[in-house]
This record gives C-alpha cells, sequence and structure tokens, in this order.
C-alpha cells in the first residue's frame, strides 16, 4: 500500500479572486484527500520569497512574487494516499495551455501566469514537508479521523 503523506496546497490570488476556492477544495474532499489545514491569508514579500526560492535566479521570478502576493490565497494541508502526486496530478501541468481538460488547470485556466492553483512539487523530496512548515505552524494542524476512511481505504 502506498504512503500516507500530507502536501501544501494553495489557491492562488487568480483563484481567489474568480470564486473558485469551494470548487478546488471540493475536488480534493470528492477524491478522498483530507484537510489538515487550511488558512485565508495575505502572502507577504519575504514569504513567497522563500517559497519561490527555488525559481529565484529564473527570469519570471519578480512577476512570480508580485503575482502571489497581489491579493489572497487560500493555503491547506491535504492528507492522503501519495497525497503529493495524486494532487499535481489534479492539478494538471504548470501551463494551463497544456493542461488536459479535467484538471483544474485544464479546467479553469488558459495563462501560464494564472495558473489557479499550487501544489508542491512531486519531484522534489521533502518540497512538501518544507512548504506546510514555512505556511502552518504545528497547531494549526489537526489530526483527525474521517468516518468514511474504511470506505475510501482497504
Ligand atoms: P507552482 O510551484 O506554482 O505550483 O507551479 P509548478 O510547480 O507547476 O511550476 P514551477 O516550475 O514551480 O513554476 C512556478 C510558477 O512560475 C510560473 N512560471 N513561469 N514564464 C515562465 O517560463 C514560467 N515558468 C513557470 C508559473 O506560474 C508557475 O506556476
Ligand atoms: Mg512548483
Amino acid at each position: 500500500m502506498a504512503d500516507t503523506e500530507r502536501t501544501f496546497v494553495m489557491v492562488k490570488p487568480d483563484g481567489v479572486q474568480r470564486g473558485l476556492i469551494g470548487d478546488v477544495v471540493s475536488r480534493f474532499e470528492d477524491r478522498g484527500l483530507k484537510l489538515v489545514g487550511g488558512k485565508f491569508m495575505q502572502i507577504d514579500q519575504e514569504l513567497a520569497e522563500d517559497h519561490y526560492g527555488e525559481h529565484e535566479d529564473k527570469p519570471f521570478f519578480d512577476d512570480l512574487v508580485d503575482f502571489i502576493t497581489s491579493g489572497p490565497v487560500f493555503a491547506m494541508v491535504l492528507e492522503g494516499q501519495d497525497a503529493v502526486s495524486q494532487v499535481r496530478t489534479m492539478m494538471g501541468e504548470t501551463d494551463p495551455a497544456e493542461s488536459a481538460p479535467g484538471t483544474i488547470r485544464g479546467d479553469y485556466g488558459l495563462d501560464l501566469g494564472r495558473n489557479v492553483i499550487h501544489g508542491s512539487d512531486d519531484e522534489d523530496p521533502g518540497a512538501n514537508e518544507r512548504e506546510i512548515s514555512l505556511f502552518f505552524d504545528d497547531d494549526e494542524l489537526v489530526d483527525w479521523d474521517q468516518i468514511d476512511e474504511t470506505w475510501l481505504y482497504e
């Protein structure tokens, strides 16, 4: 059986402004992923630069930081079997224009710089834990048993 893990996910400012928080959270709930943390917040410059630190030498870095700090986001932590890669698959490709219909970016976006959602990278081991601790204190994460778990997992 695959590992139960946690991943950091965020509805970006474009998704918030377009009223997509509920739809995005619904998709994850429907899939069986469990919400263990959630926060409606505004990202400041320092947090943005930390979060996207891996891209600091890229030409799009300043625009990316400007965008992610431009309005509120909905940050969350989701838990489930293979949660990191399952969320990435549900998100689609980085560029919405290359994302299949049925994925979040493929259904809700058209432009690389307005791609609605962030999810921890599944090709960067430890990115999930690093991002979770950047955005959430331990006491903001809730361990709880969901009533349908015995029907979701064998
Ligand atoms: P994210 O971190 O936001 O979830 O997106 P991602 O893993 O799918 O893509 P990543 O490579 O981490 O890039 C972070 C964000 O930077 C913007 N980007 N612009 N102009 C460009 O070539 C370019 N490449 C990436 C995207 O908005 C992407 O979400
Ligand atoms: Mg990324």
